[in-house]
């Protein structure tokens, strides 16, 4: 049964006759924070935006994490850089709560040492990876990418990693892997947000495994050359920059090959507004916000005309042969 709210126009499939209760109620909550505006409301976000950059203490100086500049092309734009500040206090991590300033402030308490990593599924070198053999497995890079969140703003940040096909590489994907599924951690004792319903947990992301492969898709241990903090998902997470902020899962713990296209936690808590794909297209909205164009963190002011969204988030030359022949209308 389809019904249609109110308040936001949208139309809902009624998932209380399909799905556990747990789950339902999961999506109620989510729905109810994106009317409430919690998940969903860029605008009443951004206005607090600038409070929240100040409002929250950097925390100290982390690591170095050094890496050469890349020549993978597309790797580098020469974009103004988004304020580290901006980058550290303005995040989405459901697990440290739903509000963007409750993740720098919750996920201190995050142990990120030791750290492994499962590699499991269809390859032929399963193994699990300790974080200083991740760190070692190839050299890092320093990529400039753009990420543009679905809600509407974007950043451009300087990610320290490499490209997850050296890894990918190692573990030897059978050929009837066609698919990776990215699973995050969930840890009721450290992670507030666990215990609400608003996402399935543990937070799970998916890609082609040809995406997977390309050489734009970082494995991030470090930004603004410093190790990852922990908001931003230390102690390693996913980048594609083509994508919606979403793909890019923190806190990795396993990577997982399949023949099945992974089920995704946005896809699970609201299939019609997430698709498997998620790639930046201004020219198929989210059925509550336009992707046409985009606010930039810390540069355009609430009343500034907002920036055009480009194509692939401006990777089209590198990724479009990716989709060629692809209705991105219906794979969105
Ligand atoms: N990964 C986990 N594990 N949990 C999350 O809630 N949020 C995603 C993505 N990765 C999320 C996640 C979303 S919605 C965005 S926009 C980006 O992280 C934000 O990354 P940033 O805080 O470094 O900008």
């Amino acid at each position: 049964m389809i019904i249609r709210s109110d308040r936001d126009g949208f139309v809902h499939p009624q998932s209380s006759e399909i799905t556990p209760h747990g789950v339902y109620q999961g999506r109620r909550e989510l729905m109810r924070l994106m009317a409430g505006g919690l998940a969903g409301a860029a605008l009443a976000s951004w206005a607090a935006r600038d409070a929240l950059a100040q409002g929250v203490a950097r925390p100290g100086k982390l690591a170095p994490l050094a890496g050469a500049k890349s020549a993978v092309a597309g790797a580098v734009t020469m974009e103004k850089l988004t304020d580290y500040q901006d980058a550290s206090s303005y995040n989405n991590y459901y697990e440290f709560g739903t509000d963007k300033s409750d993740p720098a402030r919750q996920a201190q308490q995050l142990k990120t040492s030791p750290w492994t990593v499962a590699v499991e599924g269809l390859v032929k070198k399963p193994a699990s990876y300790g974080l200083e053999d991740l760190l070692k497995l190839s050299a890092q890079e320093e990529r400039i990418y753009r990420l543009r969140c679905v809600e509407g703003w974007s950043m451009v940040i300087p990610w320290v990693g490499y490209s997850l096909a050296e890894l990918i590489r190692k573990v030897e994907p059978l050929g009837s892997a066609k698919y990776v599924e990215f699973v995050t951690l969930a840890d009721p004792k450290t992670m507030p947000g666990v215990g609400s319903r608003v996402l399935e947990w543990p937070y799970v992301e998916g890609l082609r495994l040809d995406e997977a492969m390309h050489p734009l898709t970082l494995l991030a241990f470090g930004m603004y050359g410093e190790v990852l903090p922990k908001q931003n998902g230390a102690p390693l997470r996913l980048v594609v920059p083509w994508k919606y902020g979403f793909k890019s899962a923190k806190s990795l713990v396993k990577i997982r090959f399949t023949d099945q296209e992974p089920r995704t936690a946005w896809s699970k808590a609201a299939p019609q507004e997430y698709g498997f794909y998620s790639n930046v297209n201004p020219g198929v909205d989210h059925p509550r916000w336009s992707q046409a164009s985009e606010r930039r963190i810390g540069e355009d002011g609430l009343f500034a005309k907002k920036r055009k969204t480009l194509m692939f988030n401006g990777y089209e030359a590198q990724v479009g042969q990716l989709y060629a022949g692809m209705d991105l209308k219906k794979f969105y």
